[in-house]
């Protein structure tokens, strides 16, 4: 069978995981439930797996396709995973061996001419993953001003024409406003075009579509949130593995796992620790996993990823 979306680092992931039969672990990102399946296939024949995603859609897919054959060895929950720390305990997975993040959207989610997350599918710009929370990304191009604009392009998708985009997006809306992923495109494009110069071609407004896909469904502070929760979560021993695909995804991760490894989260100018945190993780890997080329060539929507993976510490 063709995948519709090929899971990254597979191989990988399987081997920070490495799940046995009898353990339990959280994928808190099911999307195709590429990596859900493989952690399943390779706990048999009874460990378990507790599978959220915020995307209605993501849960309903991977209930059709694996449900049938993991029976209850997989619990699925429709729910963002800055809830996990009250999600897991209430689905049987208070204590867990391992816990996967693998960031940002599905291939599925990529091709939903539906949705707008995507400027070669297009559709109308909504970039949620969960629509009844929060409000479509069409509806911060049509209020923010042009200074609240700029600020989201810079500080989300750390965008270097931020403000001429947000200039344009203002002066396009007087006459017609900007509501699909197709306007938006081609606005990007008209104000701020590729350099011809450049190595690598990325489409221009791959900032700016990142930017307000991240400020939508609030995904840095739900990722902090997750983490914490996450670490929470984990017997001694337990895994934490992370796949970002972005420099802000990416920066969080490295400093969350860099503060509980060190333990202490006094400010650096005191002279002696008063804040008496103990470390609670060892990293894995250091300093990050990225794919090989072979994998990039066959699969690539993976060339941005980095994964990063620790382990609990006993208490
Ligand atoms: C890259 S895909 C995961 C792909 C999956 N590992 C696989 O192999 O098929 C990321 C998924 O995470 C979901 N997601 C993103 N942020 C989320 C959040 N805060 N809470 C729950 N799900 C989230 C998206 O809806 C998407 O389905």
């Amino acid at each position: 069978m063709k995948e519709g979306h090929l899971p990254v680092l597979a191989e990988e992931v399987l081997e920070m995981l490495s799940p046995r039969s009898g353990s339990l672990q959280i994928d808190a990102t099911v999307g195709g439930g590429g990596h859900t399946e493989r952690i399943l296939e390779a706990s048999k024949p009874d460990g378990r797996l507790l599978g959220l995603d915020a995307d209605p859609a993501a849960i309903d897919r991977v209930r059709r396709r694996l449900g049938p054959r993991f029976g209850d060895r997989l619990v699925l929950r429709r729910a963002n995973f800055r809830e996990l720390a009250s999600v897991a305990p209430e689905a049987g997975f208070g204590s867990v061996d391992g816990c996967l993040f693998d960031l940002g959207l599905s291939s599925y989610q990529l091709a939903d001419t539906d949705r707008g997350f995507g400027f070669r599918a297009g559709g109308p710009l909504d970039m949620r993953f969960d629509v009844s929370r929060g409000v479509p990304a069409s509806e911060l191009l049509a209020t923010l001003d042009a200074d609240e604009l700029t600020a989201l392009f810079r500080r989300y998708g750390e965008e270097p024409k931020a403000s001429r985009i947000a200039r344009a997006v203002v002066e396009a809306r007087r006459t017609a406003p900007v509501v699909t992923a197709e306007d938006l495109a081609a606005l990007v494009e008209r104000v701020a075009p590729p350099n011809p110069r450049q190595r690598r071609r990325t489409h221009p407004a791959t900032r700016v579509f990142q930017a307000l896909r991240i400020a939508v469904n609030e995904e840095l502070d739900a990722l902090a949130a997750g983490l914490a929760a996450a670490v929470d979560l984990l017997r001694p021993g337990g895994r934490l593995v992370v796949l970002s695909y972005h420099s802000l995804e990416d920066r969080i991760v490295k400093r969350f796992l860099a503060a509980e490894r060190r333990g202490c989260i006094c400010p650096p100018e005191l002279p002696v620790c008063v804040c008496g945190h103990n470390p609670r993780l060892r990293l894995v890997t250091r300093p990050s996993v990225t794919p090989t080329p072979e994998e990039v060539a066959r699969n690539p929507r993976s060339r941005s990823a980095r994964m990063r993976a620790a382990e609990r510490l006993a208490a």
